[in-house]
């Protein structure tokens, strides 16, 4: 098999995530009789450095004759200035764009090694795994008419949502749920939003034809407390692009640290992963950023794009072992942890529990 990959390092700590997504990638070229093809384009702020656009064309023509590819972050305050269109996420939002994938999934589990680093208390968080099924290329972020005011004191965007759009969304929401626990919570703001009020009346339409998946409607205010009140209390959640991006930061509380969280967006032309995190500028540079949800997105690459199954299994149970061992990046350190693991070190340890998994898999097939 062979399989073009394009990853895209961005700013801050992107390439520093990115150095050790890529490590786990390039160790499955050594047990497959598959060929990876990575190559690395400039995004973000690095583009804009280095062309001047956030998105150049040699980057988005990369991306879309490939097969997957990989981000790890955009943004940098040297640009915060800009803009819209010229700021380093417009590259991002144009790549989602081009890439066409509508369906982001965002999961969110809390493992026992690292229960205690949740703000949360451990007997709330433990046993969380909830997937949060984002739109991604509608609503507040793409609709159009949006802009200033003629004399810029006044700005306007615009919600919309059409039934196709909520439908396509709602379809992934309800597969997913068929492999998990069978139940979707739909978040909107139906007591207030005629966009959400459509959102309601399709998903609920939709729901027909999964009798077997529980559907639960909630008000994103109401939502918000709850995820992490009750983690445990929900399954798939299901919502449109604002609501997403805003729980999906908060659901890191359930997990420890937004550095865990890994992401897929899926339904279009060319699947699209990146952790869940920004370029996180306060520890860029020093070495000490968490990889896992970039590692974790490499499982998600594995199990969405290359079909290996078993692999990504295999990759996700390598990073519960790290963590099981005791290994701790700082943002997961907490009080009492002799040695602060850095991002190269985190990247090496899973690598090597991750070629230990391959190891005997091959060896069973061998005998
Ligand atoms: P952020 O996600 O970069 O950081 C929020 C906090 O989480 C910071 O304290 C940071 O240190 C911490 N953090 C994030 N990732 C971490 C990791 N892997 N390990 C340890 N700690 C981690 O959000 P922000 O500070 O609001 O935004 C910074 C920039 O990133 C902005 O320009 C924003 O637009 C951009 N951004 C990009 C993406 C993306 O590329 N997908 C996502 C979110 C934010
Ligand atoms: C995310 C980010 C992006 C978003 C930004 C950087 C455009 O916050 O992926 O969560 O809002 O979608
Ligand atoms: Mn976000």
């Amino acid at each position: 098999m062979r399989l073009k990959i394009t990853v895209l390092p961005g700013d801050g700590i992107g390439p520093e995530v990115c150095r050790e997504a890529v490590r786990i990638l390039r160790v499955l070229n050594a047990f497959y009789n598959c060929e990876l093809e990575i190559c690395e384009k400039p995004v973000g702020g690095a583009a804009i450095r280095a062309t001047g656009s956030p998105l150049p064309e040699s980057t988005l023509e990369a991306c879309m004759e490939s097969d997957a590819v990989l981000l790890g972050a955009v943004g940098s305050p040297d640009f915060d200035n800009l803009s819209r269109e010229q700021r380093p996420e417009a590259g991002l939002l144009q790549l989602r764009t081009a890439l066409g994938g509508f369906a982001n999934l965002r999961p969110a589990v809390s493992f026992k090694a690292i229960a205690d680093c949740s703000p949360l208390r451990r007997t709330r968080v433990e046993g969380a795994d909830v997937l949060i099924v984002r739109e991604l290329l509608g609503g507040l972020y793409f609709a159009e008419p949006r802009g200033f005011g003629e004399d810029s004191d006044s700005a306007y965007n615009t919600m919309r949502y059409s039934v196709e759009e909520i439908e396509r969304i709602a379809r992934v929401a309800f597969d997913e749920a068929r492999m998990r626990r069978r139940k979707v919570t739909s978040v909107d703001k139906a007591n207030v939003l005629e966009t959400s009020q459509l959102w309601r009346r399709t998903v609920t339409e939709v729901g027909k034809a999964y009798p077997d998946v529980k559907l639960e409607h909630m008000y994103v205010d109401a939502c918000a407390m709850h995820l992490i009140s009750n983690p445990t209390r929900f399954d798939v959640i299901l919502t449109e692009n604002l609501f997403g991006d805003i729980l999906s930061d908060e659901a890191a509380a359930i997990t420890g640290s937004l550095g865990m969280l890994a992401s897929a967006t899926v339904g279009g032309e060319t699947n699209l992963y990146e952790p869940v995190h920004g370029s996180a500028p306060d520890i860029a540079g020093k070495g000490i950023a968490n990889p896992l949800g970039a590692i974790a997105s490499v499982a998600m690459l594995l199990r969405h794009s290359a079909g290996m199954h078993h692999e990504a299994a295999d990759l996700e149970t390598a990073i519960q072992q790290v963590l099981n061992a005791g290994h701790r990046t700082a943002d997961i350190a907490g009080d009492g942890v002799q040695h602060v693991t850095s991002t190269r070190e985190m990247g090496e340890l899973v690598e090597h529990a991750f070629v230990a998994m391959l190891d005997r898999r091959f060896s069973y097939h061998a005998v």
